[in-house]
C-alpha cells in the first residue's frame, strides 16, 4: 500500500516546557532535540524566542546541533516576536517562523482587545514579515476550535496569500469532539487551501483526554501535520502525546493509511529521557509508555499472552524499545505465569512441584503487593529438593509464538 506521509511537529521544547514542573535548562533541552532528531520527528519546536533570553538561546543551540530537522520558533504577530524568532533561527539548516493570533471572539474580546479587522491586519503584516526571513512560515490561529467560522477562514485566507505554508488549527482549550474537529478540517480544507500547495496542521490539548482522538480524526479530514508532545506533556493537561498518535498509525495502518518518519523503536527511550530531565514519569497505566503498558498481571491474561502474545498485545514491547515483556505475579497470577517465570530462572518444575510453590506463592502474594525474583528463589528452596542455584536454561519468549504485528 502507497501510504501518504504524516508530518510529526514536535512541541515538547516549547509547549510541553510551559508546563508546571516542565522546565529544562540549555543543555537539556539539546540534549532532549538531539534524540528527537534520531527519533525521527520532521519539525522540532524549540520555544518561543520573545519569552526569555534561555528561550531564544534554545532555539539557537537546537538549530546549530539538529541540522536534519526543521527548527521552529514561535512568535505573536507582533513585529519584534516576528524579529526575534527570525534572530534565533539565523543558523538553522532548515528554520521555520510559527506566529499566531487568536481568532475566537472570546480571545479577542478579552485578551487581545482588538478589533476581527485589526487581527486581520495582524495576521497579514506577521507573515509578509517572516516570508522577509523564511521560506517557511507556518501560521496558527489559536482558539480555532472555538472561532467563528467563516471568520477563521478569512484569517486564514490572509495568511495564504502573504505566503504562509502551513496553516495550523489549533483546539487550544482541548473543547472540540472528534467528529466536529473533523468537520472544521473538511471545511478548512474546502474553502481556503482546496487545490494549493498548503498543509493543514492540528495542535489538540488534552482538557478532554480527547487530544489524540481528534488529532487522529483530522488526519482522516486531512490535516498532514499533527504537533504533539513526548509523554503528552503540555499546557493544563497536555498536549496530544506523540507516543499514541505513533503507534495508533503504526498498528492501525488498515484504518489509517500514513506512514510517519518515527523510528518507533526510540519511543520508550526517548520517554525515559524526558521523565529523567523534568524529574517525573508518566502514570503506570499510560499508554505505550507507562509501567504496566505491557504487563499482564490477571492470571487468565498472562496465560494467553505466554501462549501467544497477539492474545493481549496490540503491539509488541520491542516495537517501541521497551527491553522486555514483564509479567508481573502479584496475587491474581497462575499457575502458567508462574511456571514461566521460574523457567526463566532457571528452574524447570514439574507438575507437583509447580502446584506446591503456587499455594505457597498465593499466600504470600496475599501479603506483598508484588511478587520478586528473590522471593520465588525462596519459595522454591523452601518447597522442593531442586538446589538454590541451578544452571540457567535459556528461556526465549520467541517459543511463544511472539508475532505480533507491529
Ligand atoms: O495551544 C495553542 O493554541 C498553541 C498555539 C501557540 C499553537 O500552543
Ligand atoms: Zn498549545
Amino acid at each position: 500500500m502507497n501510504s501518504q506521509r504524516l508530518k510529526i511537529f514536535d512541541t515538547t521544547l516549547r509547549d510541553g516546557e510551559q508546563s508546571p514542573g516542565c522546565s529544562m535548562n540549555l543543555n537539556e533541552k539539546v540534549r532532549l532535540a538531539c534524540k528527537l532528531q534520531s527519533l525521527g520527528v520532521d519539525i522540532i519546536e524549540a520555544g518561543f524566542p520573545i519569552a526569555s533570553d534561555g528561550d531564544f538561546q534554545a532555539v539557537k543551540a537546537v538549530a546549530a546541533q539538529c541540522r536534519e530537522v526543521t527548527v521552529a520558533a514561535l512568535c505573536r504577530t507582533a513585529e519584534q516576536d516576528v524579529r526575534r524568532a527570525a534572530e534565533s533561527l539565523r543558523g538553522a539548516a532548515r528554520p521555520r517562523i510559527h506566529t499566531f493570533v487568536a481568532t475566537s471572539d472570546i480571545h479577542l474580546q478579552y485578551k487581545l482587545k482588538k478589533t476581527r479587522a485589526e487581527v486581520i491586519e495582524m495576521t497579514r503584516e506577521a507573515v509578509r514579515l517572516a516570508r522577509n526571513f523564511a521560506e517557511e512560515v507556518e501560521f496558527s490561529a489559536e482558539d480555532a476550535t472555538r472561532s467563528d467560522v467563516d471568520y477563521l477562514c478569512e484569517v486564514l485566507e490572509v495568511a495564504v496569500a502573504e505566503g504562509a505554508t502551513i496553516l495550523n488549527v489549533p483546539d487550544t482549550v482541548g473543547y472540540t469532539l472528534p467528529t466536529e474537529f473533523s468537520q472544521l478540517v473538511s471545511t478548512v480544507r474546502e474553502r481556503v487551501v482546496r487545490d494549493r500547495d498548503i498543509t493543514i496542521s492540528v495542535h489538540c490539548h488534552n482538557d478532554l483526554g480527547l487530544a489524540v482522538a481528534n488529532s487522529l480524526a483530522a488526519i482522516e479530514a486531512g490535516a498532514r501535520q499533527i504537533e504533539c508532545t513526548v509523554n503528552g506533556i503540555g499546557e493544563r493537561a497536555g498536549n496530544a502525546s506523540l507516543e499514541e498518535i505513533a503507534m495508533a498509525i503504526r498498528v492501525r495502518t488498515d484504518r489509517l493509511p500514513f506512514a510517519t518518519g518515527i523510528n518507533t523503536s526510540e519511543i520508550y527511550s526517548t520517554s525515559q529521557l524526558l521523565s529523567q530531565i523534568i524529574g517525573f514519569g508518566v502514570q503506570p497505566n499510560k499508554a505505550i509508555v507507562g509501567r504496566n503498558a505491557f504487563a499482564h498481571e490477571a492470571g487468565i491474561h498472562q496465560h494467553g499472552v505466554i501462549s501467544n502474545p497477539l492474545c493481549y498485545e496490540i503491539m509488541t514491547p520491542d516495537s517501541v524499545g521497551v527491553p522486555a515483556n514483564e509479567l508481573v505475579l502479584g496475587k491474581h497470577s497462575g499457575r502458567h505465569a508462574l511456571g514461566l517465570r521460574y523457567q526463566e530462572l532457571g528452574y524447570a518444575l514439574n507438575a507437583s512441584e509447580l502446584e506446591a510453590v503456587y499455594h505457597r506463592f498465593t499466600e504470600l502474594a496475599d501479603r506483598k503487593k508484588r511478587i520478586y525474583d528473590q522471593d520465588l528463589i525462596s519459595l522454591v528452596a523452601a518447597e522442593t529438593s531442586l538446589p538454590q542455584q541451578p544452571g540457567l536454561i535459556a528461556v526465549d519468549r520467541e517459543q511463544w509464538g511472539r508475532s505480533a504485528s507491529a
